[in-house]
C-alpha cells in the first residue's frame, strides 16, 4: 500500500470517529415557509425516523404550526422551538408571540437576533439581550445569532463586530446562565446565497470565538457554550464543516425544509 492510500485510510478513520462520537446540535430554521399540508407531510416523514440519541435535533417552524409539532412530536426525540419571541409577558404587542405561548406548545428553544430580524425589523443587540434574559428565566434555550455582512468581512474589522454582538447580546446574564445559551455564527453573506463559508473560514472563526468566550467568561463557561455554524449548510457540505474545530452543530435554513435532506444531514452527523 502506498503512503497516500494509508493517509486516506487514516483520514477516513478520523472522520468516522468524529462523526460517530461528537455530539452535534442540528437545528432547522424554517423561516416563513410551508403550508399546513406541507408541515404535516414533513412531520409524517420525520416522526418515526430514528435520529439516534447522540445529537440534539431541533426544528423551528413558523409559530402558527407549533400545535402540529406538539401533536405529532410528543413521543419523538425531535425538539422544537420558535423563531422569535417578544420579551414581555403579555399585553398590547400586536403580532408578537410571548414566551408563555411558546411554552404552552412545548417549545424548548428560541432563535434570537437572527440577521433577518436585525436587518428587516431593526432589532439590536440590546433587544436581543432582553429576549435572552427572559428566555433563560423561563427555561427556554436561546439560540443567539451573530454574523457579519459582506462589507464588514471585506473591511476586515468584523471580528470585533461579532464580539460586540456576543457581549451585548449576553449583557446582564449570570455566568452560570451563559452556559445555557447557544451561539450561532451565521455570516450574512452565506445565508440563502448558496455560498458557504469554507471549512477553513468556519474553523478559523469558530476557534477565534471559542478563544474569546474562554478569555471573557473563563474556561469552565467559555469552553461549554455551543457554537453553531449557519449559512447554506446542506448534505453536500455538512461533513467537511462538521470536522472544523470548535463547531458544535448547525443552524440550517433551506436544507431543513425538505424532510429527506434534513434526515440526510442528520445521518451524516451520526456517521452513517
Ligand atoms: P440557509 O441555510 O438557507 O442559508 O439559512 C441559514 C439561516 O439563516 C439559518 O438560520
Amino acid at each position: 500500500m502506498n503512503k497516500l492510500d494509508i493517509e486516506e485510510i487514516v483520514r477516513k478513520e478520523i472522520v468516522d470517529t468524529v462523526l460517530k462520537t461528537q455530539e452535534f446540535i442540528v437545528a432547522g430554521n424554517w423561516k416563513m415557509n410551508k403550508t399546513k399540508q406541507e408541515v404535516k407531510s414533513f412531520l409524517k416523514d420525520i416522526k418515526d425516523y430514528d435520529f439516534g440519541s447522540k445529537n440534539t435535533v431541533i426544528v423551528t417552524p413558523p409559530s402558527p404550526y407549533l400545535y402540529l409539532f406538539e401533536e405529532e412530536l410528543r413521543y419523538s426525540s425531535v425538539l422544537y422551538g420558535v423563531q422569535n419571541v417578544f420579551p414581555k409577558e403579555s399585553g398590547a404587542y400586536t403580532g408578537e408571540v410571548s414566551i408563555d405561548m411558546a411554552k404552552d406548545f412545548g417549545c424548548k428553544y428560541a432563535i434570537v437576533g437572527h440577521s433577518e430580524r436585525r436587518s428587516l425589523f431593526g432589532e439590536c443587540n440590546e433587544f436581543a439581550s432582553k429576549k435572552v434574559r427572559i428566555l433563560l428565566q423561563n427555561n427556554i434555550t436561546p439560540i443567539l445569532c451573530i454574523g457579519e455582512n459582506l462589507e464588514q468581512r471585506k473591511q476586515g474589522d468584523y471580528k470585533q463586530f461579532l464580539v460586540t454582538q456576543i457581549v451585548e447580546g449576553l449583557a446582564r446574564i449570570g455566568e452560570e446562565d451563559i452556559k445555557k445559551v447557544i451561539i450561532a455564527y451565521e455570516p450574512i453573506w452565506a445565508i440563502g446565497t448558496g455560498e458557504t463559508a469554507s471549512p477553513d473560514q468556519v474553523e478559523e472563526l469558530h476557534v477565534f470565538l471559542r478563544s474569546f468566550l474562554v478569555e471573557r467568561y473563563g474556561e469552565h463557561i467559555g469552553k461549554d457554550v455551543p457554537l453553531l455554524y449557519g449559512g447554506s449548510v446542506k448534505p453536500a457540505n455538512v461533513k467537511q464543516l462538521a470536522l472544523a474545530q470548535s463547531v458544535s452543530g448547525f443552524l440550517i435554513g433551506g436544507a431543513s425544509l425538505d424532510a429527506q435532506s434534513f434526515i440526510k444531514i442528520n445521518d451524516i452527523l451520526n456517521g452513517n
